[in-house]
């Protein structure tokens, strides 16, 4: 296994050269961490994409990778059971140019979390994230995920176990509170505990979880955003790292958050219109440089499927799903969809699925 010569974003001058290792076998992620791991900077949390279970996977957070050199990528989440009795390499397996990018947990037993904390770690993970916000029922059944909310106490004990075993920061990810209670001292006395307990920085999805009766999908839409309970917090734990959450859409109500807290973190709207993420190094992390044009990042993708298929045998439409949303708001861009999401063209090759695309631009030229 060898470092081999990489992607680049941008053009000529501008470029930036990616270094490219296949991280296919268990443990190269030890090798990757060594050779890659960015150093800790409190602007790390400025603008991430946030955990979305079935969405943002390895191939996903390599395109977003694409769009963005600087904002935080988080995995979906992942249980201490699929990792303690599952298979690692799978859940764990990242491609080395998603840097900085962090492995969410879900769990509630300390031990368990701690040994899957120094496995992320070890696999290269820059940050451990704890789910203290999904609301499933399945979730719930397991004991983790926002009903920990209930039991700060049990958090902070999670926390100090992995914070005791692993040099990379441990973060939560939380609501603002459960079910339909409003009282802010739930949510501050649950931080404070978790603060305590080591944690520096927290990322709140600015609404509480409805246990019951509410499907998740339902629980990121009804309960209602409450962003100045997050503003809140700031205030009384202001050495702490706060990133907000929830119902933020474009650069504008980025920058107005940003006024507030230290970070945001976008999930669906970068999901359906990752473009956005196309100006965050020059809007939020002073770089020079942006993402070059939708077509030279598809072109990226092509390369990216193609050793896909060559390394895992994983097919084109695996990734391509992902990327959907990149011509979102652009005329023509429903045929480029359709053509990229048809499974009849599954056995062609990816450059071949594209110039079918592009085709059909030109006809509607
Ligand atoms: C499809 C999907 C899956 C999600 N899975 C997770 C998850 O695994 N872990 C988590 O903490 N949040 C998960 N979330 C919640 C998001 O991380 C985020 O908190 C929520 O979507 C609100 O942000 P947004 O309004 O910017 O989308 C998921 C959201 C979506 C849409």
């Amino acid at each position: 296994m060898g470092i081999d010569s990489g992607l680049q974003i941008g053009a000529g001058d501008t470029a930036i050269a990616i270094t490219h290792l296949p991280c296919a076998e268990a443990g190269a992620g030890i090798i990757a961490a060594m050779l890659s791991r960015p150093s800790m900077s409190p602007h790390r949390w400025t603008a991430s994409v946030a955990p979305m279970m079935d969405w943002t996977d390895r191939h996903c957070r390599f395109f977003h990778r694409l769009l963005s050199r600087h904002t935080l990528l988080y995995t979906e989440m992942v249980t201490t059971g699929a990792l303690i009795h599952g298979d690692v390499p799978r859940h764990l397996r990242f491609n080395i140019e998603e840097h900085p990018v962090a492995l969410q947990i879900g769990g509630s037993e300390p031990a368990d979390l701690a040994r899957c904390a120094r496995l992320g770690e070890s696999w290269g993970y820059n940050e451990i994230n704890l789910n203290c916000g999904c609301p499933s029922e399945r979730v719930q059944r397991g004991a983790f995920g926002a009903c920990l909310m209930a039991e700060p106490a049990l958090v902070a004990d999670c926390v100090k176990a992995m914070v005791d075993v692993v040099s990379v920061p441990v973060t939560v990810k939380h609501r603002i509170g459960i079910d339909k209670s409003e009282d802010y001292g739930f949510v501050r006395d649950f931080v404070g505990q978790v603060s305590e307990a080591g944690c520096q920085v927290f990322i709140v999805h600015a609404r509480n979880a409805w246990l019951k009766g509410l499907s998740p999908k339902a629980n990121r839409e009804v309960p209602p955003l409450r962003y100045e309970s997050v503003y809140r917090l700031k205030a009384d734990f202001p050495n702490l790292t706060w990133v907000i959450n929830g119902g933020i859409k474009d650069l504008a109500q980025m920058t107005t958050q940003l006024a507030q807290v230290d970070g945001v973190m976008l999930g669906r709207e970068a999901y359906h219109n990752p473009w956005l993420l196309a100006t965050w190094d020059q809007q939020f992390f002073g770089a020079p440089e942006r993402a070059a044009s939708r077509e030279a990042v598809e072109q990226q993708m092509v390369h990216y499927m193609e050793r896909e298929l060559e390394v895992h045998g994983t097919p084109w439409t695996s990734i391509a799903r992902h990327m959907l949303g990149l011509r979102h708001g652009v005329p023509g861009a429903r045929i480029w969809r359709q053509i990229w999401s048809d499974h009849r063209l599954r056995d062609q090759a990816p450059q071949a699925v594209m110039q079918q695309a592009h085709r059909m631009d030109d006809c509607l030229a």
